[in-house]
């Protein structure tokens, strides 16, 4: 059998759903094992990996902040590795996948398959794009799963495909979205708003924040200024008190795949 490591981040899930269904369908001829970035992942599984695969959302046509510094503090250890990447959007993204491919290739990684999977928007407190759940995710959940099936048999058959590497690919990345996102990264950061009228204190957030941004005092959620832009929050709050990049409570959150 040979050695299959994931490393994932996921805000609400959707990155997790496609990493685990990969993780299934190579199971006959791979050991697979998945690692959660924020997690603790042990790091030293590495060394002995036949393949590695990385998998993370996109925002604003970047990896989020969590995959980035694992693939810098991973660096040499992805040397001479085969690295496969999915990476999760919802509608466009330009060279997602080679946005963090090109690092691992700097670190001296062979970067043997990348694929963008379309999946459900998180994003809930933007108005921009329709927030979906359960029976109204129609063909769009069917087709990232196909294209998850996809994924996995070329990886047994040993196929290449990389999506997002051409320069096309990765000029409209990065001058459509990139650019402007990871300049405003910061600001947007320090968007994360609490209402202190709507906040119960269920301590919902602060359970589940994955990078422990959300500290409850006096009774009240309050942000600690390190939030990575997961959204996670922003979709499980019971009581919409939370907001990030838009001002207004999400009418409708996110719930992730039934
Ligand atoms: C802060 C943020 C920025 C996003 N930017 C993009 C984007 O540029 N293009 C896109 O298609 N989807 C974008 N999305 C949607 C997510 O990438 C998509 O819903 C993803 O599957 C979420 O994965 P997760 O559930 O694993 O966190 C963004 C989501 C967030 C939270
Ligand atoms: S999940 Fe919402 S209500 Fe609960 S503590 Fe956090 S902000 Fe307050
Ligand atoms: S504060 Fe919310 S959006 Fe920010 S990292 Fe934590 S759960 Fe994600």
């Amino acid at each position: 059998m040979k050695s299959l490591v994931a490393f994932y981040f996921s805000g609400t899930g959707n990155t997790r759903y496609i990493a685990e269904r990969i993780l299934r369908n190579v199971s006959a001829e791979y050991t697979a094992k998945l690692y959660d970035v924020t997690s603790d992942p042990d790091v030293d599984a590495l060394s002995s990996a036949d393949v590695v695969l990385l998998a993370f959302p996109i925002y604003g046509s970047a990896p989020p902040i969590p995959m980035r510094e694992f693939v810098h503090r991973c660096g040499s250890r992805l040397k001479g590795k085969k690295v496969a990447i999915a990476e999760t959007q919802y509608f466009f993204s330009g060279d997602g996948a080679a946005s963090i491919g090109r690092t691992v290739e700097k670190y001296g990684g062979t970067v043997i398959l990348a694929e963008h999977f379309n999946m459900p928007n998180n994003l809930a407190d933007c108005r921009i794009f329709a927030i979906r759940n359960g029976g109204e995710l129609g063909t769009l959940l069917n087709r990232a799963e196909k294209r998850a099936d996809a994924f996995a048999r070329r990886l047994l058959c040993s196929k290449t495909r990389r999506r997002g590497f051409g320069v096309l690919s990765h000029a409209v990345g990065y001058f459509c979205q990139r650019k402007y996102w990871r300049k405003g990264e910061k600001e947007k950061r320090g968007r994360l708003k609490v209402d202190p009228v709507r906040c119960v204190g269920c301590g919902a957030c602060e359970k589940r924040c994955p990078v422990h941004n959300l500290k409850l005092e006096g009774g009240k959620a309050v942000p600690l200024g390190k939030c990575v832009l997961c959204y996670r929050c922003v979709n499980l709050c019971p009581r919409r008190a939370i907001t990030l990049i838009g001002n207004e409570p999400p009418e409708k959150q996110y719930r992730g795949i039934p």
